[in-house]
């Protein structure tokens, strides 16, 4: 990793943070990182490894199927149960299977969409239906991709899922301004499981195609969103925020 991580002691301390696909990747890399800065945290996946980092960061884990609305809604209630409340809720799970439309099949399509739209939006909903319930500010993270502004091959509904999160996030940001807030992350090429299958020669390609000539580590991506989440921005609302290594702005 190039970039040294300096969590802000106590920036989180008391807050509720829930994480979708925490289990593993970005999302356990956030719930070290807010639980580093005081949150504490519940982990939200659909594999019960979440458990284990559950334990290893001083949280809860709820398994949860993001793409079944009635566990999404247990999954806020498990974090209300626990903790007392919810401050900060991070949508971030993700099932894809990356494919053209042509080789695509709709079940594929609707397991994706279940967890990048539909998912993030019932949990969108049950975060907002407690921060309004609780009569205060709150945050709603949404990992979002790169692929939300530019296309790539073969990625047909994955795409779909990440152009969606943006105007999500904007609709978010509009209706229930100025209390709760709504921020997209972006991130471009990130170390986890999920690129793990790009082949050798593939990812010569991709690497190529990123000035900052490496992948990301998880937890720079975390180091940004507890820094979104935090109060120094609390006038981030609404809008993406891009970590690529400058992969956009080749164009
Ligand atoms: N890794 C990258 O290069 C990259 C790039 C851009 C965006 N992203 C985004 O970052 C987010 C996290 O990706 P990652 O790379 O950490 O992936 P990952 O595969 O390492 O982790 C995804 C997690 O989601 C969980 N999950 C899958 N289906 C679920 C479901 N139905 N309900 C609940 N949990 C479920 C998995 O069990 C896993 O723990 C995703 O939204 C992804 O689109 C990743």
């Amino acid at each position: 990793m190039s970039a040294r991580m300096f969590p802000v002691p106590g920036r989180h301390k008391g807050r509720v943070y829930v994480i979708t696909g925490g289990a593993q990747g970005i999302g356990r890399a956030c719930a070290e990182r807010f639980a580093a800065e005081g949150a504490r945290v519940m982990i939200a996946d659909i594999d019960p490894a979440g458990a284990e980092v559950a334990e290893a960061v001083g949280g809860a884990f709820t398994r949860t199927d993001m793409s079944d609305p009635e566990q999404v809604r247990g999954l806020a209630e498990a974090a209300v149960a626990h903790f007392g409340r919810i401050d900060i809720w991070h949508n971030n799970a993700f099932a894809a299977v990356f494919k053209p439309i042509h080789e695509q099949t709709l079940e594929e399509f609707d397991t994706i969409t279940g967890v990048g739209i539909r998912g993030y939006w019932m949990g969108a909903k049950v975060a907002v239906e407690q921060m309004r319930a609780q009569g205060g500010k709150g945050v709603i993270l949404n990992t979002a991709s790169v692929q939300s502004f530019v296309g790539e091959k073969g990625f047909s509904a994955y795409q779909a899922t990440k152009g969606a999160v943006l105007a999500l996030t904007r609709s978010l940001a509009i209706d229930h301004a100025p209390d709760i807030r709504a921020v997209a992350l972006a991130p471009g090429l990130i170390a986890t499981d999920a690129i793990k299958g790009i082949p050798e020669d593939v990812m010569q390609g991709v690497l190529a195609d990123i000035p900052a000539g490496r992948a990301a580590e998880p937890a720079e991506v975390a180091a940004l969103a507890a820094f979104i989440a935090s109060d120094e921005a609390d006038y981030m609302s609404g809008t993406a925020v891009i970590l690529d290594g400058a992969y956009l702005a080749i164009g």
